[in-house]
């Protein structure tokens, strides 16, 4: 690592939004100087989910110890900073304050810019990391445990939704069956782990493509359509095959999302897919788009699985490029638990 220049643009990133406390030095927007994850996910395992008031003890806990790791790691002092980003929604509120406020103070103390950053858009920013040459257009999908968007940029900040989820996201609706089939928390990972020994045919799940042309998504109805079809075999007295079942539902979310993500790509005409989000993780997505986007000649990107699920290095990836536009936020930044992307 070179030693830190004046000139030298850091940006600290700050996430707190769920069930991980994170935090990121990056030097010019593509050189990570430190990065510290730490995850609560052993602490809500025994619950099924994550459980919001633990979550929020959790990041008090963890917030001075991991900023104070984040920062020595990266041989940094809060004076060398240029700017603080954190994300401010949406998420559970308690968790976000906790990052809100901290990032505040420090960003106070320090005397440099807060940066309020959506974490939606952290997400989508992660793939800016290891590619910053990206260009836009491009058109990101973006699926997490509480999102399912399709999203177009124009440029950086400039983007619209073109489609989103009507009920449960992707990496919801994945958990749900998860913990229905007895997997754990959390779900993904799971469902792709005893999906490896399962025929992803053995059950036709619905594909719920909505009306024609649609962007938007619906798990909801493919999920409640293998509750039915474990409810009926429990009454009848049968084992169904686990293996099966979640092998073929991962086919079934997936084939929606790869379907949907075509359709926006031929509709907008953009050249570039990125993956972002938790489920960005999964490996027969990430297989599945690979393959129709090679023959359709479109650059396909996702970011290294660390960088999909939630992240202190993708909040401060965006923090970098509303820096370089100024885009800072009031001393009076609040947790907005329902942002949206707009
Ligand atoms: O982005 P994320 O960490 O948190 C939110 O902002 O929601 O996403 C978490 C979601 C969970 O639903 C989890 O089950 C899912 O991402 N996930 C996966 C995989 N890894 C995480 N889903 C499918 N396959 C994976 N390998
Ligand atoms: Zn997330």
């Amino acid at each position: 690592m070179s030693p830190i220049a004046s000139s030298d643009i850091l940006i600290l990133g700050v996430e707190t939004s769920c069930d991980e406390t994170s935090a990121a030095v990056l030097r010019n927007g593509r050189e990570l100087l430190s990065h510290i994850i730490s995850s609560q996910i052993s602490t809500h395992q025994k619950y099924g989910g994550v459980v919001p008031e633990i979550a929020s003890r959790e990041h008090l806990l963890h917030f001075q110890g991991v900023m104070h790791q984040t920062l020595s790691e990266a041989g940094v002092k809060f004076s060398d900073l240029s700017g603080i980003a954190v994300t401010y929604g949406p998420g559970l509120v308690g968790s976000l304050l906790v990052g809100v406020a901290g990032a505040k103070a420090m960003a106070y103390a320090a005397g440099v810019p807060l940066i309020g950053i959506n974490h939606l858009e952290g997400h989508i920013y992660a793939n800016f990391l290891n590619t910053p040459d990206l260009t836009f257009p491009l058109l990101a999908l973006l699926v997490s445990g509480g999102h399912t968007h399709l999203v177009y940029f124009e440029g950086h900040g400039h983007y619209q939704v073109l489609g989103h989820t009507r009920d449960d996201a992707a990496g919801e609706a994945l958990d749900k069956i998860a913990r229905a089939l007895g997997l754990g928390y959390p779900g993904g990972p799971q469902i792709q782990k005893a999906a490896l020994s399962g025929n992803p045919h053995a059950f036709e799940f619905p594909r719920a493509m909505l009306e024609p042309g649609s962007l938007d998504f619906s798990f909801s109805g493919m999920k409640s359509a293998v509750l039915n079809t474990l409810n009926s075999a429990r009454m009848k007295g049968e084992e169904l095959s686990v293996p099966d079942i979640a092998a073929s539902f991962q086919q079934a979310v997936i084939d929606v999302l790869v379907r949907k993500a075509l359709l926006a790509l031929e509709r907008t005409g953009a050249k570039t897919l990125v993956l972002a989000g938790g489920v960005a993780a999964n490996a027969l997505l990430r297989e599945r788009l690979t393959e129709e986007l090679q023959t359709r000649n479109i650059r396909f990107l996702y970011p290294p699985s660390i960088f999909c699920t939630d992240n202190g290095a993708m909040i401060a990836t965006a923090g970098y490029y509303h820096y370089l536009v100024q885009d800072f936020a009031p001393w009076n930044l609040n947790a907005v638990p329902g942002l949206n992307l707009a």
